[in-house]
């Protein structure tokens, strides 16, 4: 199969994870921070060398900030409930994963009222529209990194100013940012940001992580099972014990770490430009195509590996069936968990194919891929 969804989840993992993960499963793996013994004591210590391997891919200061979710929808949850009260107001975009809209849409009953900042027909949102959104109940500014179903970046560094400016929180969803691009906390004024760990991290799916800086107030949504404070009722505010209710995925936080620290020795600037140079190939491959249409930014410097395509007429579905059914090529199809950022893309009505490369895939996939658009391009058109 030629593997055309990591905007999902990145297949296939460094092999590093999978010997790491049954390396910890076989040898070590105990319950971290509940018993004292050896085996604990190790499972403390290589989940801790993942909380320092993030913080080194995103220049995040204190590691134990750093709180290990399931995945990226966990985070957005707590940062999102865990923060914002009756009476705030949040500035988000119209590109948003309904990750962030939906805890919004929920958060509405409670008294938080949402702006929805319109971005253009690529999925390009415009800074000034931000800064003018912004009243004095402004307390936070949700953004994606980049948007799963075009890929375009969002101006992270310039959003970023404007909520330091302000005064105001900087959310970032890095779910397609994460492992594709740089997010350096300081550069971008990031005060918060929720990944997934399972798919540019490189990880196990199950993974994921939210940094919080630093005196920001929150509530956990979870309590209990911290190991520590147990003759206490209350729920510890401790970083990152109180966050992480419950036993941890230990293996599977562990093995993230092995993918991490392989992303952190090669450098995320090289992993960026390779799948920018296959997304190029592929972009050009279908743009050659009269029947296909792209959307989303055509520079491909303006976006992660990700392509949004329809093929003339055709129903989206049947393409991704015919891909995988016929040329053994996987990729989704449909609405992508982002209603809004269709009717935004003009898509609503129909939905669209996303294709998208990643670490492991070579030219020649990418060669194999335009072929097969090409002749269920030209079979549509007989
Ligand atoms: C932009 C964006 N945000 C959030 C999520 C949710 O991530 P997860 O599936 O890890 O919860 C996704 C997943 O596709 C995403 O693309």
């Amino acid at each position: 199969m030629i593997y055309m969804d990591n905007g999902a989840t990145s297949y296939p993992k460094p092999p590093e994870v999978a010997e790491t993960l049954i390396d910890a499963m076989a040898n070590y793996c105990a319950n971290p921070g509940r018993s004292g013994h050896f085996m604990a004591a190790r499972t403390a210590h290589e989940i801790y060398k993942t909380r320092l391997a993030i913080a080194y891919l995103f220049h995040i200061d204190d590691a134990g900030q750093i709180i290990f979710t399931k995945n990226c929808t966990e985070g957005l949850n707590i940062a999102l409930q865990g923060i914002l009260k009756e009476g705030d107001h949040v500035i988000t975009s119209s590109m948003e994963h309904n990750s962030v809209v939906r805890p919004l849409h929920m958060l509405k009953a409670k008294g938080v009222d949402t702006h929805f900042v319109q971005c253009d027909a690529s999925g390009c949102i415009d800074p000034a529209k931000i800064k003018e959104a912004i009243n004095d109940k402004t307390r936070m500014i949700v953004i994606t990194a980049a948007s799963n179903v075009t890929g375009t970046k969002m101006p992270l560094a310039e959003i970023g100013r404007i909520a330091l400016r302000n005064g105001i929180l900087f959310l970032v969803d890095a779910a397609q940012g994460a492992g594709h691009m740089d997010l350096d906390v300081k550069k971008n004024h990031i005060d918060i940001l929720a990944a997934p760990g399972h798919k540019g991290l490189l990880g196990p799916q199950g993974t994921g992580f939210l940094y919080i800086r630093k005196g920001i107030e929150t509530t956990p949504l979870m309590m209990g099972g911290t190991g520590s404070y147990s003759d206490q009722a209350q729920q510890p505010a401790d970083f990152p014990e109180g966050y992480e209710a419950g036993t941890v995925n230990a293996p599977g936080i562990i093995a993230l770490g092995a993918a991490i620290r392989m992303i952190n020795k090669i450098g995320v600037d090289v992993i960026e430009e390779y799948e920018r140079r296959l997304t190029e190939k592929l972009q050009k491959g279908l743009e050659s195509i009269p029947q296909v249409v792209l959307y989303g930014p055509q520079d491909t410097h303006e976006k992660t590996a990700v392509i949004a395509m329809n093929i003339a007429d055709l129903d989206c579905e049947e393409v991704a069936g015919i891909l995988n059914d016929s040329y053994g090529i996987a990729v989704r199809a449909g609405f992508h968990c982002s209603g809004m950022a269709h009717k935004t893309i003009g898509t609503e009505n129909r939905g669209c194919v996303r294709i998208c490369p990643g670490f492991y895939t070579g030219e020649k996939d990418i060669e194999s891929v335009i072929a097969a658009v090409k002749r269920i391009a030209a079979e549509d058109a007989r």
